[in-house]
């Protein structure tokens, strides 16, 4: 029988713990041409919400529902070819009359874009082969306006554009955005000041073009009968106390807890109970299998971002961090220093910062500094 903890990404309803209510206020405010930022700390849940909101059966009938993750682009060259590989992979098993208009529409790319043996055609347009991104924007713009179906958009990761060198690029897809009466969009994010800089400042193009949905933590309640439910399923039994524990050392941030039940899991055996003591077994298990990629990325920080990740971890909610009582405890070289340091390890994603609070992003990175007594 599988685990009914999946982890590594959206496995369908049955492994998809409530967000009932998300759900619907999603839909409607989708189904009634609106645009919505779903915003939350990391790993609470946003694309899986996504792609179970896309899932629901007479939506998949009335629209097409296209999902670009744009974390890894750097410019809007690399995100108009994965807002368009992601159209061309939603609509190539929906058979030609869906794929051919896109195909035709965006001509820029036309000798990009090849058939395999099938006829099926394939995005396979390189790195840096777009030459002229505005025009093959344009395109699949027209397309989305002209689909034979509404389109819902979700576009996850979307502070990614606020690092792009072109700062007019916010503007240049609002306006498209804007335009566009055929298609919804989701502007997914995790980085919480950036989102909300992006939709709640009144200078910024995005400011009221949305409505602003900010995800919550699953509740306790409903996660622990959600948890005990399938251990019961495959005749095991769970002692509630243990979804407790994890919610209170991990902030109750899904991913982490659902990781730590996924091992949880599988060492119950059939009529077994999993009872607290054997969360910090797990825990460790996932820190050894986890050790060498931990000790690669921390020795591959440069020096001073890892003397400053050690102190940010040493504190676990770290602030006034370029202040010379946190530059003196952690014995720091000095506030300039310490600012650079900050910058890349917040453009590596490997802290994180809320109302200049700063923090380590990955939990488990922080028990793994902890498991090694480096802090
Ligand atoms: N409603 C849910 N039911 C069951 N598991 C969930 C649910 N929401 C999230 N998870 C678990 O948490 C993990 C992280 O969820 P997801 O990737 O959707 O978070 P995210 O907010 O998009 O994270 P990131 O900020 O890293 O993009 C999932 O892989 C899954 O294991
Ligand atoms: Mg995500």
């Amino acid at each position: 029988m599988k685990n009914p903890f999946v982890t590594n990404g959206y496995a369908g309803a049955e492994y998809f713990c409530d967000r009932v209510q998300e759900t619907a206020s999603l839909r409607e405010l989708l189904l009634n041409e609106n645009n919505v930022a779903l915003i939350s700390p990391r790993r609470l849940g946003k694309t899986d919400l996504i792609w179970h909101v896309f899932d629901d059966a007479q939506i998949r009938r009335t629209h097409y529902c296209f999902v670009v993750d744009i974390y890894p682009t750097k410019n809007l060259g690399d995100f108009v070819n994965m807002l368009g590989k992601a159209v061309m992979e939603e609509l190539r098993p929906k058979g030609r009359k869906a794929w051919e208009k896109f195909i035709t529409l965006v001509s820029s790319l036309r000798s990009e874009i090849s058939f395999d043996m099938n006829g099926l055609p394939t995005w396979s347009v390189g790195l840096g082969a777009i030459n002229n991104p505005a025009v093959t924007l344009d395109e699949i713009f027209t397309y989305l306006n002209q689909a034979d179906k509404p389109c819902l958009v979700a576009i996850d990761e979307f502070q990614q554009i606020t690092r792009y060198d072109d700062d007019t690029v916010e503007a240049t897809i609002r306006t498209y955005v804007q335009r566009c009466t055929n298609a919804h969009f989701i502007f997914s994010g995790s980085q919480r000041h950036m989102m909300n800089g992006m939709f709640t400042s009144p200078s910024r193009p995005f400011y009221q073009a949305v409505s602003i949905m900010n995800l919550q933590p699953l509740d306790m309640k409903v996660y622990t009968d959600f948890c005990a439910d399938k251990f019961e399923q495959a005749g095991k039994h769970l002692d509630p106390a243990v979804v407790s524990v994890l919610y209170q050392r991990f902030d109750a941030v899904t991913s982490y807890m659902h990781r730590i039940l996924n091992v949880l899991y599988s060492r119950t055996g059939v009529g077994e109970t999993c009872t607290v003591p054997m969360v910090d077994e797990a825990i460790d298990f996932i820190l050894r299998m986890s050790s060498d990629t931990y000790e690669s990325l921390y020795y591959q920080m440069p020096e001073k971002q890892r003397m400053l990740f050690l102190a940010i971890a040493k504190e676990g909610k770290a602030s006034a961090v370029t202040g010379g009582k946190f530059i003196n405890k952690h014995k720091l070289l000095s506030a300039s220093s310490v600012s650079s340091a900050l910058k890349g390890l917040l453009d590596k994603d490997f802290i994180t910062m809320d109302k200049n609070v700063y923090s380590v992003y990955d939990q488990f990175f922080s028990l793994w500094l902890a498991f090694k007594g480096m802090i």
